[in-house]
Parts: C-alpha cells; structure tokens; sequence
C-alpha cells in the first residue's frame, strides 16, 4: 500500500532535509521543494537510492506568488500529495530595530504567507479527500515573545495558531495537522542568519536528527502541538487549560468593572 506523496518545503538543508529522509523511511514518495536546485537533486538521488521511493524535486522561492503559485498547483485536487511539511523559514539578521524593514517582510513573506498559502491549499484538498495529514514548524519562541525578534516571534506564533485553529476544524474530516516547536536546533539557519552556534549554550542545543525522530514520534501519539525537548507535556496542558479557562470571560456584553466605568 502507498502512501502517497509528502510535499516538503525547505528540504535542502536542516530541519525539512531529515523529515525528507524520515518520510521516505516510512514509505512516502517525495516532492521536494527549496530554491537551491543542485542540493535538492542531490538529496533526492541520497533519498531514492537509500529507500527506494520516487522522489521529485521542485525548486522554487517562496517569497514570490509566482514559487507559492507554483508548489500550490501539486496540493490541489487530483495530486498524489497527501502530506504537507512546511519547513521552510528564515531567522532574522539581528534585532528587531536593526533590521531593515525589506527584510523584516521577506521574513513574513516566506514563514507566514508561503506558509498561510501552502497549508490552506493542502487543507482544502485533504478536508475534500478525507484524508491527509500537514506539519508546520513553528517555533518554542512562539511561546516566548518577548525575547527575540518581533517579526520572528509573531511568524512562528501565526505558524501555531493557524495549525491549532485548523487541527479543529478538520477533525471530523480525517486530516491531522501537528505544530512542531523547535528550540534552538543545530543547522544552518544560524551561519544564514550570521550567528555563530559557538556562542550558545549546548545544552540547549539539539541535534536536528533528533528534533525531527522525536517530532515524528509526537505525531504518531496524535499530539496537535509537539515540543520535542519539553519533558513534562502536564506543563503545556496546564497552559491550554489556562487558556481554556479564560474563554468564557473573552467576549460580553459590558466591560470589566476593574475599570471604573460604571458608578457602583
Ligand atoms: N534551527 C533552529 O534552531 C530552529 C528553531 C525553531 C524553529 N526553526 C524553524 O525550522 C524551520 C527549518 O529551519 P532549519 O533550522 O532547518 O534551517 P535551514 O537549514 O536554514 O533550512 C531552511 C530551509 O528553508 C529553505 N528556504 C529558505 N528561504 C527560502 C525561500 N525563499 N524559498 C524556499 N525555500 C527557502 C532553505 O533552502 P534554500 O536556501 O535552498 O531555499 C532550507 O531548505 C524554519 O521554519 C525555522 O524557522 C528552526
């Protein structure tokens, strides 16, 4: 039994790289997608070679409508695409403030509207098959805003809250859809964003083969969010039911009275 095609964006290298190898393990065709042509054929000869599945490539830049447009025609009706990875992300070049205002909105071009596209595209599609399956990487700084880049944080937080918003709204259709929180992760994005990983910390710094094993594993125990380094999961469940709690006291009619704004 096949099955099916995973789609994986920001396969080149890194994170997306070794879910390819990982997808192919368990029997997936591929359909890879970066802009660096040459290394995604050469993965794709590794992958084919090493687990005999069909892999095809699809080079393409994700800032663009024309590279999204592109990628999105696989995930319509009548493709064989029924996984979609969205791994492709930038980090910033330095802070908030001192980044050019250009590259702030290619990093929102390429970790939030690729992304919005690409999972509305696929989500459609599997919502009408009945069947499918979509990962987004995301981010632990998602839950940390305040101490990293502005553009950044809010990219990865619209990464969990359109995966959290859609895994329920497709559960009654058969489509899984997890949100993966990485940490810090040993790849190339720091050398792209002109950080050197000597100056972190190796304790906190995972290996993205591992990253990606104990994300798979997430996802096969149908977790929505996946934060693999997080040793006790009670501790995120007790941040949903927070959240959970404040919903009644959301939307009414009248202000708080912390307020003032009634006499009594
Ligand atoms: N590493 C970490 O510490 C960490 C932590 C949390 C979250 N994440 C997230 O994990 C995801 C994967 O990152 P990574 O750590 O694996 O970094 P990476 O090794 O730099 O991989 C990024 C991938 O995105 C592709 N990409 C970049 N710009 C693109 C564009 N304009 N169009 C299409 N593809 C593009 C790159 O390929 P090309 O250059 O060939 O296009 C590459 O395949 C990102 O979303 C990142 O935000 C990483």
């Amino acid at each position: 039994m096949t099955m099916g095609t995973a789609l994986v964006t920001g396969a080149s290298s890194g994170i997306g790289a070794i879910y390819a190898d990982r997808l192919a393990q368990r029997g997936y065709d591929l359909l890879l997608v970066a802009r660096n042509a040459e290394r995604l054929s050469g993965l794709a000869a590794r992958i084919s070679g090493d687990h005999g599945v069909r892999v095809e490539t699809q080079p393409a830049d994700l800032r663009t409508a024309e590279g999204i447009a592109g990628v999105t025609r696989h995930l319509m009706n009548g493709g064989g695409v029924t996984m979609l990875v969205n791994s492709a992300g930038v980090a910033p070049r330095g802070s908030f403030l001192g980044s050019e205002l250009a590259d702030l909105s290619e990093l929102v071009d390429l970790n939030v509207v690729a992304l919005h596209d690409l999972t509305a595209a696929a989500a459609q599609t599997f919502a009408t098959r009945r069947n499918g399956a979509i990962i987004n990487i995301s981010s632990a700084v998602a839950l940390m805003p305040e101490h990293f880049n502005a553009s950044y944080v809010a990219s990865k937080a619209f990464v969990l809250g359109m995966t959290q918003a859609l895994a329920a709204d497709l559960s009654a259709c058969n489509v899984r859809l997890q949100a993966v929180l990485p940490g810090l992760t040993r790849t190339e994005i720091f050398d792209r964003a002109g950080i050197s990983l000597n100056a972190i910390d190796p304790e906190m710094l995972m290996e993205a083969a591992e990253l990606v094993d104990a994300a798979l594993a997430g996802f096969d125990l149908g977790e929505t969010v996946t934060i693999p380094s997080l040793p006790d999961v009670g501790l995120w469940e007790e941040m949903e039911r927070a959240r959970t709690t404040l919903a009644p006291h959301l939307s009414l009619r009248t202000a708080a009275a912390r307020f003032g704004l009634r006499a009594g």
